[in-house]
């Protein structure tokens, strides 16, 4: 049994005998002495073998990834490497035994130039590198952060089914056909959501679980079909007692895996206000770059493009890029204009300021809004001012995306900077332009706010939740709620987003159901564990923090899930497959 890791021993070990096992990372002849690179999951040790060595016609053999088992002893290194955490000392070999032959890397395992897909097909060589392997040691110490935590607040930990029923999330269910009950499906849970409530009502009161959650949808650099929750529901709460017990975690962690210090209480930022200021539902706190209205400034300019907008009940809003002005040529700003249009911004205007307004429609300034505006987004020389104007949502969205755009461009924040806060007072219903009708913004279990529960039927747009998110540098890292727990709010919900009666037995019924045998007031939240792994990790691809990931078409390229099965597997599940 392999009993040391390598980065055990250091210069104290001088003149120990030991027996190691690894990898041959790197092998050189130089001048007739062997060095090896020893690797294991620890790090790397360097192996000398002399020529009078008995073992040294053995490890002329040896090729880079060969298996090996050694026994020598510890020296004291002449030429030190300061780079190694063993650097200083070598074990002189006297014996070796190869447990494995290994063929050519595909890619050269200390370089990171690899193709994706290459790393992807041969994932078990990628884990080998250090930095796919010290992810997941990260993700494995979030991990083990978190468990302990909720053990040490009284929550236990319950797992609850894969093979499930449809959750609420809203995303396209992955489904699994049941053999017994021919024609039926079971859906892979999208979360947890249903059975924590469902733990709730049975008395569990504190609920954890590192849950594996699954949704077909489109996929992004922090999407992945297959993921995990830290998910955890508590009984007899409101939204400030699930805030504060998240954020110790959170807390906790990011003292643990990175020695930051987090200070709390976070800020808790309306989703109005994150909106108006920063675009988006998740902002970035780490760099400036507020969005600021000029509606009624600019308006004042006798300009039919902001005229007709304003009219329209449309609004024009700028940011303010500082010292920047002379870094954007007319053709960096047209890559700009082209951005915001992805937004469906329909047009960027610029001013460029240097004792005087030029730019786009700098001819559109007199006097008077030159220095009001001057006044108002406080703007210096050298400043670059980025406007767009239309539908209130498109302006927010568009600009909220460009500041992100331009201060990843500028590099104007550094990955190791963490901002975290909270959203809170989300809308409780969104418009679904695609089902003509409105959707919860959360999910239909998202408890309105107490003064807004008779609105939930006459003023929908009006209607906002007990839901929060906690964001950290511009993403999403959790979210959650806390829910209706009597039947009759729950059926007013229902009423509000148009289920019918049938779709609410078939999707719900049983839930519905254990609510009139005593559902305590409960809340919770989960935490998507990868997004956490990728801001610590500081990585911006989810892949960089899965051992197995798939690709953005929700595919294995090693294993070449998904695939096609036995046609005696599918008459078994009765199920044709049209070509
Ligand atoms: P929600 O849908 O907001 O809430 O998900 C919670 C957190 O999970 C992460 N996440 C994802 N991570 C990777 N890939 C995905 N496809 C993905 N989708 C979501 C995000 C997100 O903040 N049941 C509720 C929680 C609750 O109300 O308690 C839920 O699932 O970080």
């Amino acid at each position: 049994m392999k009993k040391y890791n390598n980065i055990d021993f250091n210069i104290k070990n001088i003149n120990e005998d030991v027996e190691l096992y690894g990898w041959a990372s790197k092998v050189r002849n130089l001048g007739g002495i062997i060095f090896i690179d020893l690797r294991d999951r620890s790090g790397i040790i360097q192996l000398t073998i002399n020529p009078d060595s008995s073992c040294y016609e053995l490890a002329e053999k040896i090729r880079n990834e060969y298996v090996l088992k050694v026994k020598g002893k510890i020296k004291e290194r002449l030429n030190k490497n300061p780079n190694l955490k063993t650097g200083d000392i070598e074990v002189i070999v006297s014996e070796i035994e190869i447990l494995n032959e290994a063929s050519t890397p595909v890619f050269e395992l200390d370089k990171n130039d690899a193709l994706e897909d290459t790393r992807l097909k041969y994932r078990y060589l990628d884990l080998r590198r250090d930095e796919i392997k010290n992810n997941l040691i990260t993700r494995h110490k979030i991990m083990m952060c978190a468990r302990k935590f909720f053990n040490d607040n009284d929550f236990i930990e319950v797992e609850t089914p894969i093979l499930s029923k449809s959750t609420p999330e809203g995303a396209r269910d992955y489904l699994v056909p049941s053999r017994v009950n021919k024609g039926s499906f079971y859906a892979l849970p999208q979360s947890p959501q249903i059975y924590k409530q469902l733990l709730m009502i049975g008395g569990i009161e504190r609920y954890y679980q590192i849950a594996r959650c699954f949704r077909d949808e489109d996929l992004r650099a922090d999407r992945q079909p297959e993921f995990t929750q830290i998910d955890m529901e508590m009984s007899f709460v409101c939204e400030e007692d699930v805030m504060n017990i998240t954020e110790k975690l959170f807390k906790k962690i990011f003292k643990e895996i990175k020695n930051v210090n987090i200070k709390l209480p976070l800020m808790r930022m309306k989703y109005c206000d994150a909106i108006d200021k920063y675009g988006s539902d998740r902002p970035d706190l780490r760099f400036g770059m507020e969005i600021i209205d000029v509606t009624e400034l600019l308006n004042k300019a006798d300009f039919a493009i902001f005229n007709n907008i304003v009219n329209d009940n449309g609004i024009i809003n700028a940011i303010v890029v500082k010292n920047a002005a002379d870094k954007y040529s007319r053709k960096d700003i047209d890559v700009l204009a082209d951005f915001v249009k992805n937004y469906k911004a329909n047009g960027l205007f610029f001013l460029k300021y240097n004792e005087e307004f030029t730019g786009s429609i700098a001819k559109i300034l007199d006097d008077n809004i030159s220095k009001e505006l001057i006044k108002k987004l406080k703007i210096k020389d050298n400043d670059l001012i980025l406007i767009t104007a239309g539908e209130r949502l498109i302006v927010k969205q568009s600009l909220g995306a460009l500041r992100c755009k331009i201060a990843k461009d500028l590099q104007l924040y550094k990955n190791d900077d963490y901002k975290l806060l909270w959203v809170v007072d989300f809308p409780s219903f969104e418009y679904s332009e695609e089902e003509g009708r409105y959707v919860s913004s959360h999910h239909p279990f998202t408890a309105p706010k107490d003064e807004d529960i008779d609105k939930l039927l006459t003023d929908k747009e009006n209607c906002y939740s007990k839901a929060y998110d906690i964001v950290c540098n511009g993403y999403e890292t959790g979210g959650g709620s806390i829910r209706i727990h009597t039947a009759d709010v729950q059926q007013k919900m229902f009423e509000a987003l148009e289920l019918t009666k049938e779709e609410i037995k078939d999707k719900f019924g049983f839930f519905v159901n254990a609510f009139k045998y005593g559902t305590p007031p409960h809340g919770g939240l989960a935490i998507g564990l990868e997004r956490l792994t990728m801001l610590l990790c500081e990585t911006d691809n989810i892949k960089d923090v899965i051992a197995f990931p798939k690709t953005s078409s929700a595919s294995c390229l090693m294993s070449d899930a998904p695939n096609e099965v036995d046609i005696k597997q599918l008459q078994d599940l009765k199920i044709k497959i049209e070509k």
